[in-house]
């Protein structure tokens, strides 16, 4: 096997969750092929080609040029049943953002449309003003452990916080977030590129069938919360039918949480692993924005985004991209771009982060962004105001690492202060 080849082995293992090797010396040795590498196609069809997109410069133009580069491979001949490849849908499962219309999936007026019926509630100036119930409810979690003198960061902080936020938002009532826990850490761990655990059908069904019935309840007893709000859009007819919400609900849900949690998890670990920046962040946290960027660039918490699908012959870097091409684009490796940042594989919580690709770009950047940042900012801040004396209980080797789709993310971290 070639050394490219090996490079290209490891990156689809490393994909797909087998393997637990550093990413970022790979995506290193990626760059170094080219910003655009062509792959075995992860989805193991031979006669369809995919790019790995691995530079700053490429990757944003694919994500701004849609155009040229769509999410929904149906709206072009080639490639069309990649979903239907990841997630098999089966005729008797409700939708969930997987199988059903979501505006992830989705480009054009439709997804406008969609994105624009939840966009007012995910403005920084609205998140602004969840600050103060976003703040009682980390500070509730501390409460909860502080007197312990010891906790596990993921378990008992990073995921509660989010889950927490996006369930208030939503709606979702208390005694079943230990529910949309499971389902989603079952659904995210459970898929990879050329990987499913056969579990996955049975919680994507679950998690659908949940949706569906707290809407029916939604209906019958609407309240103040952002369910509610799209429900009555549907009843409204024509912005939004069934399908489509019942996908949206589960697409916030899932992407409320996991994502943010990640960031609170493996930023405290970032931290931990850079001495000499936690104290630098303890002694001043005004810092802590710059800082939520920064771990947001060295290692946030998607590793891809998307695959996007090419609709038409083109050249990009010198390669020859068909139409119906994949292409995979690395946000993880674009965001260690040496031409885009100096000493770019240095944590440096000053750094003035003008762009990084961590929530995307382009039309389908992430829209809980502002939400994210808030909570980050929130989450780091507190933790480290009421816990001064924070530090890893655990050898940082021991520390164990979670593969999914498209992310990467720490099963937990057991901390002493
Ligand atoms: C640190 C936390 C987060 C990260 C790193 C993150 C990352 C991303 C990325 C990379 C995308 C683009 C996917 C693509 O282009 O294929 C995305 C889209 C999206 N994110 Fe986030 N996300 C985070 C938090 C959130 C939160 C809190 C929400 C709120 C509910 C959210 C909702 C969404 C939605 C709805 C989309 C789809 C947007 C569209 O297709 O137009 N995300 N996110």
């Amino acid at each position: 096997m070639s050394s490219s080849e090996q490079v290209h082995e490891k990156v689809l293992g490393f994909l797909s969750g087998k393997s637990d090797e550093n990413p970022f010396s790979l995506f290193a040795q990626l760059r170094e092929f080219g910003p655009v590498i062509s792959i075995p196609n992860p989805m193991g069809d031979p006669d369809k080609n995919a790019w790995m997109v691995t530079k700053m410069d490429e990757a944003t133009h694919v994500l701004k040029s849609p155009k040229l580069f769509t999410v929904d491979p149906s709206s072009i001949e080639k490639g069309s049943e990649f979903r239907d490849k990841i997630v098999s849908d089966s005729d008797d499962s409700p939708d969930t953002f997987f199988t059903g219309k979501s505006m992830l999936f989705i480009d054009g007026i439709d997804h406008k449309r969609l994105r624009m019926l939840v966009s007012k509630a995910f403005t920084p100036k609205y998140m602004e003003g969840l600050r103060p119930r976003i703040q009682e409810i980390a500070d509730e979690l501390i409460d909860q452990v502080q007197s312990k003198g010891e906790m596990d960061l993921v378990k008992d902080y990073a995921y509660p916080l989010p889950i927490n936020v996006i369930s208030e938002m939503l709606g979702i009532p208390k005694s079943d977030r230990q529910n949309l826990q499971t389902w989603s850490s079952a659904i995210a761990n459970g898929l990879g590129w050329g990987k499913q655990d056969p579990a996955v059908q049975k919680h994507l069904k679950e998690f659908g069938e949940y949706t569906k019935d707290l809407v029916a309840k939604k209906r019958e007893h609407p309240k103040d919360d952002l369910i509610s709000q799209l429900i009555a859009i549907e009843e409204e007819g024509e912005r939004l039918d069934e399908e489509e919400l019942i996908s949206m609900i589960t697409l916030l849900i899932f992407a409320g949480h996991e994502t943010t949690s990640n960031l609170i998890a493996t930023g405290s670990m970032m931290l931990f692993d850079h001495p000499e920046q936690l104290e630098q962040l303890k002694a001043d946290l005004d810092l802590v924005p710059t800082a939520v960027e920064e771990l947001l660039r060295f290692n946030g918490p998607s590793t891809s985004v998307g695959p996007r699908f090419a609709k038409e012959d083109l050249e990009l870097a010198g390669q020859s991209i068909k139409k119906g091409d994949m292409l995979l684009v690395l946000v993880k490796s674009a965001n260690r771009d040496e031409e885009t940042f100096s000493n770019s594989d240095e944590l440096d919580i000053t750094r003035d982060v003008h762009r990084h690709l961590a929530f995307g770009f382009g039309m389908h950047m992430c829209l809980g962004a502002p939400l994210a940042r808030v909570e980050g900012d929130i989450a780091f801040t507190t933790l480290l105001n009421r816990l001064p004396n924070l530090r890893l209980s655990i050898p940082p080797e021991e520390v164990n690492w979670q593969f999914s789709l498209s992310s990467q993310g720490l099963e937990s971290l057991p901390v002493s202060f």
